[in-house]
């Protein structure tokens, strides 16, 4: 057999491979395989190579009975732990061996059960509080309708807490599943954004804070979904609403650029920056992860979810667009999206 021509065959392939004769010598390693294993390794016996017990097993099974096995190897680099899972198949009385890397697989189960947990934990939190309440009260003997008007009103505010968080869930899913569509439909930018100011008026009047508008009398027209990108403004203008700090200014802007090398193409900017606290510069990456809230106990008071900018991010996502955030602690924030034009 030629072994030189199957190296190079098996160089061109994105997996480690390595192939071991009936002798147990390893006769074959791929680029990868040596990066894995080292060099300088072909003519030994593979156990000197490969020292863990499952391969180890189920190379010398394979070598003995024919049979096609599946096994894991873990592999620790810088206190990094890849897992591969090794297929064993004999051919022509030699085991060849392919390593598949599955630890982004794996990462994306973790990632699946922390949301999980974190759902429920979110949800756990004010059924835990309704179902207390709701006990207090039946358990009441006497006409207090004060106490209880107030038992009943925070069951009431628990309770739409859960539907807020409900219907977050629910938008984030309904976003995720549209992702790889992008919108066709062309809606003007100007008119959607001092129709959602509007919507927003009761909140933006109790923090006592002035709009300031720089729109430049433009009419711009985008490729949108109309109730997706209402959906962004909303959640940006309301966080700077909430976090830049009563009796300040909140200043809206749009513009459009010729080229944005972000997207490479014509785009138009909409910025939404405020006068608040400003954000630690490290935990700017954090802020579209799902339920991350920089003060947990701040925005929980103010009825926040901590899944407003995740969708955000994938609105963005689907209008291949950007959300660029800038904040300097003690001066604000500006949160910008763009969009191609
Ligand atoms: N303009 C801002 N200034 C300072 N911090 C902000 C600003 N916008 C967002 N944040 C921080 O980012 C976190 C995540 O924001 P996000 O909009 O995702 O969630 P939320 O506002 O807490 O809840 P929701 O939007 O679901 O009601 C907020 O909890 C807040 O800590
Ligand atoms: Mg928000």
């Amino acid at each position: 057999m030629n072994y030189l021509a199957l190296e190079n065959i098996l160089d061109k392939l994105p997996i480690a491979a390595i192939i071991i004769d009936d002798s147990e010598r390893i006769v074959v390693m791929n680029s990868l395989a040596m990066s894995l294993f080292g060099e300088d390794l072909i003519s030994r016996n593979f156990i000197t190579a490969i020292r863990q017990p499952l391969v180890i097993d189920a190379i010398q099974q394979t070598l003995k009975d024919g049979q096609t096995r599946k096994t894991l190897y873990l592999h620790n680099k810088s206190n990094f732990r890849i897992n591969y899972e090794v297929s064993c198949k004999l051919f022509e009385k030699q085991v060849v061996l392919f390593f598949e890397d599955k630890s982004s697989f794996e990462t994306g189960e973790q990632m699946r059960s922390d949301f999980i947990a974190n759902v429920s934990h979110e949800l756990k939190t004010p059924l835990t509080s309704i179902l207390g309440f709701i006990e207090t009260l039946s358990s009441m003997t006497n006409d207090d309708t004060k106490t209880r008007d107030r038992f009943l009103s925070i069951i009431q505010r628990e309770a739409q807490r859960m539907d807020r968080l409900v219907a977050d869930l629910l938008s984030l899913s309904r976003v995720e599943a549209s992702e790889r569509m992008a919108p066709i439909e062309k809606l003007e930018l100007v008119d959607l954004i001092r129709s959602t100011t509007k919507v927003l008026s009761p909140i933006i009047e109790l923090n006592k804070i002035e709009i300031e508008y720089d729109l430049k009398d433009l009419e711009i027209w985008v490729r949108g979904d109309d109730d997706q990108l209402r959906q962004v403004l909303i959640n940006l203008i309301e966080n700077a609403v909430k976090y830049g700090g009563s009796n300040k200014k909140v200043k809206i802007s749009l513009s459009n650029v010729y080229y944005e090398a972000l997207l490479q193409a014509e785009a138009v900017y909409i910025s939404i920056r405020d006068l608040g606290h400003g954000i630690d510069p490290l935990l700017l990456p954090r802020l579209t992860e799902r339920f991350y809230r920089i003060d947990d106990h701040r925005s929980r008071e103010l009825g926040g979810t901590g899944l407003g900018l995740a969708i955000v991010k994938h609105i963005m996502n689907r209008h291949r667009g950007r959300l660029i955030i800038k904040s300097r602690p003690g001066e604000g924030s500006e949160f910008k999206i763009i969009l191609p034009h």
